[in-house]
């Protein structure tokens, strides 16, 4: 198996995270989400091949005359969900976990329908309202402009903005900063409001992508309340986080993905803890790899 990076998997429980509250919400019986044998395949453009030489310099004529062939020699794929099939309910909770580079974030973007399957399909009964939100806002503008954008992305209409702009500042705590650009605000302060933003409408399915992890004790209560919120209102949650404690304690079903693949779903405590033996049997790997070449 690949090397793989783990450095960024936090998987230690530290006792804020921990929440004794049960996960709430009644599931439906009627399916929110069909992914059925899903691929995703990316294109990247201008990657070099590996194993030549560094690029010759080119005069201006030269790569006039070869950029035909050079954008077809050019062109790489990459295959980042490789035959995923899940269904979802309404008023479900699923956290989603795998080593970095697994493809979660791919998986989301396709539910959320940004990136067209290369195979398979997705079907979402309702609004998916994403939450592309991360997508659309912008560091150079103020928190301020970034609610409106953010909303508007949402689906929800400028009056519904204006009426829901107090609440979503206060969800951020972030004060006055809410008057500044958004790239001067510290990453815990974006998080915050990059979640209180898509936490604003509530849509059919709400998707988390590592929006959780540096929020203190007190925000991450908020955010299962909110959570909880959509869950009532028969929506759907999809969290992606690397902490383990955080996804056991808002999701009841967990997905693990690994090399664009799903490895296991199920019950939360039990996909986390083979997914925690995973991880530690991997470093332990690669830790002996290392000392072997030593
Ligand atoms: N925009 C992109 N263009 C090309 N490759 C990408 C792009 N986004 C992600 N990838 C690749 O797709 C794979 C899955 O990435 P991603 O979905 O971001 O994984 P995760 O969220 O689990 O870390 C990785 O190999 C990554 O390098
Ligand atoms: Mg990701």
């Amino acid at each position: 198996m690949a090397a793989i990076e783990t450095d960024e998997d936090d998987f230690e429980i530290d006792a804020e995270d921990l929440d004794d509250s049960p996960v709430t919400g009644s599931v439906s019986e009627q399916l929110s989400l069909l992914v059925n044998d899903l691929h995703i395949t990316y294109r990247v453009f201008g990657a070099k091949k590996v194993g030549h030489g560094p690029a010759k310099e080119q005069s201006a004529l030269q790569k006039f005359l070869s950029r035909g062939a050079s954008s077809q020699q050019g062109v790489r794929e990459v295959h980042a969900v490789r035959g995923i099939s899940f269904s979802a309910r309404h008023g479900e909770s699923i956290g989603i976990i795998g080593v970095n580079g697994s493809g979660k974030s791919t998986l989301l973007r396709a539910i959320a329908g940004l990136i067209p399957p290369a195979q398979g399909s997705v079907y979402v009964a309702g609004d998916p309202a994403l939450l592309g939100v991360n997508a659309v806002l912008m560091g150079d503008l103020t928190g301020e402009r970034n609610i409106m954008i953010g909303g508007l992305a949402l689906g929800l209409t400028p009056q519904q903005v204006k009426d829901r702009y107090q609440d979503v500042v206060d969800f951020a705590e972030i004060g006055e900063f809410v008057n500044l650009p958004m790239k001067s605000y510290s990453s815990g302060m974006g998080q915050r409001l990059r979640f209180a933003i898509s936490a604003s409408a509530v849509p059919d399915i709400l998707m988390i992508d590592e929006a959780l992890s540096t929020g203190d004790a007190g925000f991450r209560a908020k955010s299962k309340a909110r959570i909880n919120e959509v869950r009532e209102a028969a929506g759907t949650v999809f969290l992606v986080s690397h902490s383990l404690a955080t996804v056991k304690s808002m999701c009841e079903r967990v997905l693990w993905v690994h090399q664009g693949q799903l490895v296991m779903d199920g019950p939360a405590e039990e996909v986390c803890k083979h997914y925690r033996r995973f991880v530690v049997a991997s470093r332990e790997a690669a830790k002996a790899k290392a000392d072997a070449e030593k």
